[in-house]
């Protein structure tokens, strides 16, 4: 560990995200819903260096376990990003991140005059997950793009 870099401690019981790719801490903390009201302790870790990635995010989140919901949520918007769960100082599980191939009821489509709007016969919305450089999401049903900076603007 070089001398330049910034250190934050270890937590005793919670989760660490890491590899975020850098600029996308934020779009996970509004995944998370983190207002800063909370109880527990955030940390916030933008443009760290990284022999993976160059530079990354990271986020360490204080006795708080994700649910399989805002993991998927979490894999649109850093799909490389490492699952790390804390107990007791060490690392229990490490989950590496994979988006799905779709996405139901978690994401509306951005498209107002799609189906799945619609307030009388509520169908839930599906979207396909296109995978490239940058993860894009397809309505099913009425082709809506919904690009990666756009996620979380969508949420349910
Ligand atoms: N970490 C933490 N508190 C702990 C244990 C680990 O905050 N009690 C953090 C580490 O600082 C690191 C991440 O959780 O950012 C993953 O820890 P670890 O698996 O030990 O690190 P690496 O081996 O570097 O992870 P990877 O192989 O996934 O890159
Ligand atoms: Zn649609």
């Amino acid at each position: 560990m070089s001398e330049k870099e910034l250190r934050v401690t270890k937590i005793e019981n919670g989760t660490v995200i890491d590899h975020i790719p850098a600029g996308r801490a934020l779009d996970v903390i509004r995944i998370l819903g983190i207002t800063g009201k909370e109880n527990y302790t955030v940390a916030i870790l933008m443009n760290v260096e990284s022999k993976k990635l160059g530079k990354k995010d990271l986020i360490k989140i204080e006795n708080r376990v994700l649910e399989p919901r805002e993991a998927q949520l979490i894999s649109l918007v850093a799909p490389d990003a490492t699952l790390n769960v804390i107990s007791n100082f060490e690392v229990k599980e490490k989950y590496k991140l994979e988006p799905p191939e779709t996405i139901e009821g978690l994401i509306r489509c951005p498209n107002e005059l799609c189906i799945t709007n619609k307030q009388d016969e509520p169908i839930l919305p599906k979207l396909k997950v296109v995978k490239g450089s940058k993860i894009v999401l397809e309505c099913i049903y009425c082709g809506a793009i919904l690009t990666s900076e756009e996620i979380t603007r969508f949420i349910l």
